[in-house]
């Protein structure tokens, strides 16, 4: 019989791996400190502002309120020194910090939590994490932006094909294909900013959910932890958690982008491709085949954002059915947000790298252009242009020396005046002119097209608008 086997239960059915049943049971599902330890610092910064407002309201008094604000700053320096010993008994970073600062300073140390609950105090430390993720990513944004806008500079020139359905469609410039993600990453530092203009309201002094008797001043409270206002009702404040969703919808639609850019770079990486090569830094060789470079960092890019759709979701589903005002519920919140912001930095980061390292084979992409009839629209436009038919009859002409072309096994350059004019007889030789890749590129200069001219006008924008 072991030690375990003797220990008191509260129920042997169901206790199983509890030792001290049910309390320990208990213990373990309420408590969060271990992972709302991080709030630390906000929560510090968030009671010393309460208390100084405290002060000066006259609701507690200086001594007490200079006592409880030098035992809190004692708190951070050993929570930062790491000789702070946190308790899961505790619950959660607001009640260590308390307890803690009644070791310290005695019984004064109740009154910091005068006209304030946890349930604000939350919210309010929250919140504060929350805004300065919104910061970080759109730092981090800003420079995987530069990233793309120096390699779009670059490659400016260089032809590959463009698709849709993943079939050549056009003839494209490599610069023109990475300011797409340009784009698409310049809306989703919009998002952020927007996410952190609407949560920049305070909730501290809501209470437990209906507001206090305590004569407070919610404004300076505000104003002090850097929010623009108070909240405006009590009720929702303890029960909002918009901004963590609003967050995480910004980072799961980043990653998106991410991703996406990530599968892209995954085929270009490939051996049948060669469109670019991933440098030493991101990707790793193979145990068994020595010609490898698997693109790991890419594809966990990838696999990566999955994840950060799922924290989103699981706080959706979390708040969809909770009645006003603070449910235990709430407190799921935090391990997904965390996870999903460290998750994103980390691919925000992952992917500037690649961007900034990756080699770019121009002569890969623009031989891949040979193949697929790529400049079959610039023939079909050179007959509405020069020969005056309407658009669908021209559709047509080029449609019947694409299959012309690919019966005599060359593209579409490889046909013969004679051949062409078989088919309509007004041809010139003219149409060769427009046959070639480069002049196709060349002459999509309709604002925000790809031709190489409007790529490096873009891009001087975009250096612009990057801020
Ligand atoms: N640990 C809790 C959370 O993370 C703090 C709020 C607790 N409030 C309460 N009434 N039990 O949400």
């Amino acid at each position: 019989m072991n030690d375990k086997t003797q220990m008191p239960k509260a129920n042997t059915l169901w206790g199983g791996r509890f030792e001290g049943g049910v309390s320990e049971i208990m213990e373990k599902i309420n408590a969060s400190i271990d992972f709302d330890k991080i709030l630390y610092r906000q929560d510090i910064r968030g009671s010393i502002e309460h208390c100084k407002m405290l002060v000066s309201c006259n609701i507690i008094s200086k001594e007490d309120g200079d006592a409880i604000q030098s035992g809190l700053k004692q708190i951070e320096k050993e929570i930062e020194s790491g000789t702070f010993s946190f308790s899961a008994a505790l619950e959660d970073i607001h009640m260590n910090v308390e307890a803690r600062l009644t070791e310290i300073i005695g019984p004064a140390a109740g009154r910091l939590h005068t006209a304030r609950s946890r349930n604000d105090q939350v919210a309010t430390d929250f919140k504060i994490w929350v805004r300065d993720a919104c910061d970080h990513a759109d730092n981090a944004l800003k420079a995987l932006q530069l990233a793309l806008v120096d390699r779009a500079e670059e490659n400016a020139d260089v032809i590959l094909p463009g698709f849709t359905h993943l079939q050549s469609a056009q003839p494209v410039t490599f610069g023109h294909h990475l300011l797409a993600y340009f784009e698409m990453f310049t809306r989703d530092r919009l998002r952020f900013q927007d996410a952190r203009k609407r949560l920049n309201e305070c909730p501290l002094g809501s209470a437990a959910l209906a507001g206090t008797s305590f004569p407070i001043n919610r404004h300076q409270t505000a104003e002090a932890l850097g929010f623009d206002r108070p909240t405006a009702n009590s009720m929702d404040s303890v029960s909002d958690r918009d901004f963590a969703l609003e967050y995480m919808s910004a980072a799961a639609i980043s990653a998106v982008h991410v991703s996406r850019l990530a599968e892209e770079m995954v085929t270009w990486s490939s051996a049948q491709f060669k469109f670019i090569e991933m440098s030493d830094s991101f990707t790793t060789g193979s145990s068994i085949m020595p010609q490898k470079r698997n693109p790991d960092a890419a594809e966990l890019c990838r696999g990566k954002s999955g994840r950060i759709i799922g924290s989103l979701n699981s706080l959706l589903i979390t708040m969809k059915g909770l009645a006003l005002t603070f449910s235990k519920d709430m407190q799921e919140d935090k391990e997904a947000t965390f996870d999903a912001a460290e998750t994103y930095e980390l691919i925000i980061a992952a992917m500037t790298g690649m961007v900034e390292d990756m080699k770019v084979n121009a002569d890969k992409m623009k031989k891949s252009t040979d193949v697929g009839f790529i400049t079959a629209t610039d023939l079909a436009d050179w007959v509405v242009r020069v020969l005056g038919l309407p658009f669908r009859n021209a559709h047509h002409i080029t449609g019947s020396l694409v299959a012309m072309a690919e019966k005599k096994g060359c593209d579409l350059d490889g046909l013969t005046l004679a051949e062409m004019q078989t088919v309509e007889p007004k041809i010139t030789e003219d149409v060769f002119s427009v046959l070639s890749v480069e002049k196709s590129v060349a002459s999509r200069v309709s604002f925000g097209g790809t031709a190489p001219s409007e790529v490096r006008r873009q891009v001087a924008i975009a250096r612009e608008r990057i801020g």
